[in-house]
């Protein structure tokens, strides 16, 4: 393989953004690595190269970036942070556990793999990383409240790391989707604990949210996005992609209480009788 092809590192490759992207940047002429818990048995994303990792073990990040770093000798431009998983249900039914358990994955997952790449990128004076956010991430979606916390969280990290990281020559971005269709809904986490004051309004806003599910958007306009961001000498900060997009312009311009309502409609939480 030519060390004259920037290399990409994208974790979670084996299934829906991270399986397109990599195969999307592979064909693009990048040297793609891409990664997931169990590679062995997975079928490898065309022309990608597949590692081992768990982004909520310091132990495999480390041996996942030290293995591309060994293969490249000492080459890493560009960290796709894209593994996550989503936990339905009301917030109140989160323990503590179930909370750190999802935050492990989708916002310290991150942290463990800029911790892991930024010495070489800091030592290179140049890099690009870039999360995968969520329209979640602005606007929170009923009975996903928890995961709604974990994207908010990586919007702030996101914010902040670009400042941070700027002065090496090193870009931040974050991309903003809404619904796709991906395997991250075929069998959401539940909650540990089921509370029967929530049973009726959940279900109201999950059937919704299947709806939404089922509608979801080809996750191809996801990786084309990722790739114009990796062509682009200085991209920006958010990129939000699908048609949910009217909604942000919606939060900014209507007062809070008309957006709400306009959420609870969507939810079917409008008309709710008090319990
Ligand atoms: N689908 C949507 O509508 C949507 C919208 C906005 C944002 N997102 C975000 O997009 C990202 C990718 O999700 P997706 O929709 O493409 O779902 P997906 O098809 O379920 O893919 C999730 C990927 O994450 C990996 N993963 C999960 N836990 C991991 C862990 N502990 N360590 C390493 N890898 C792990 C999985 O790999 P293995 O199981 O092989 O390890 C898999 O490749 C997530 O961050 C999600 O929150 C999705």
């Amino acid at each position: 393989m030519s060390s004259s092809k920037a290399v990409v590192l994208i974790t979670g490759a084996s299934s829906g953004f991270g399986k397109v992207t990599s195969e999307i940047l592979a064909e693009n002429g990048y040297w793609v690595f891409g990664t997931s818990r169990s590679p062995a048995s997975t079928a490898s994303p065309k022309g990608v190269e597949m590692l081992e990792l768990d982004v909520t073990s310091d132990e495999s990040v480390k041996s996942c970036v030290g293995a591309l770093l060994a293969k490249t000798n000492g080459a890493l431009d560009i960290l796709i942070s894209n593994a996550g998983v989503v936990t339905r249900g009301a917030i109140e039914e989160m323990t503590v556990d179930d909370a750190k358990s999802l935050l492990d994955t989708n916002l310290f997952g991150s942290l463990r793999m800029i911790r892991a790449v930024l010495p070489t990128m800091r030592a290179a004076k140049r890099g690009k990383i870039i999360f995968m956010g969520s329209m979640a991430g602005q606007i929170t979606v009923p009975f996903e409240g928890m995961y709604c916390v974990s994207k908010f969280a990586l919007e702030g990290f996101a914010e902040q790391l670009r400042m941070e990281v700027e002065p090496f020559g090193i870009k931040v971005s974050i991309l903003e989707p809404g619904f796709f269709k991906t395997n991250l809904f075929t069998s959401p986490r539940e909650p540990s604990v089921t509370i029967e004051d929530y049973k009726e309004i959940k279900a109201r806003a999950l059937k919704r949210l299947r709806g939404f599910d089922e509608a979801g958007e080809d996750p191809v306009l996801v990786a084309r996005e990722i790739l114009k961001i990796a062509h682009e000498k200085n991209p920006k900060l958010r990129y939000p992609v699908g048609k949910l997009k009217s909604g942000l312009f919606y939060k900014k311009i209507l007062p809070e209480r008309t957006f709400e309502n306009g959420v609870k409609r969507r939810f079917d939480l409008d008309k709710v009788e008090p319990v």
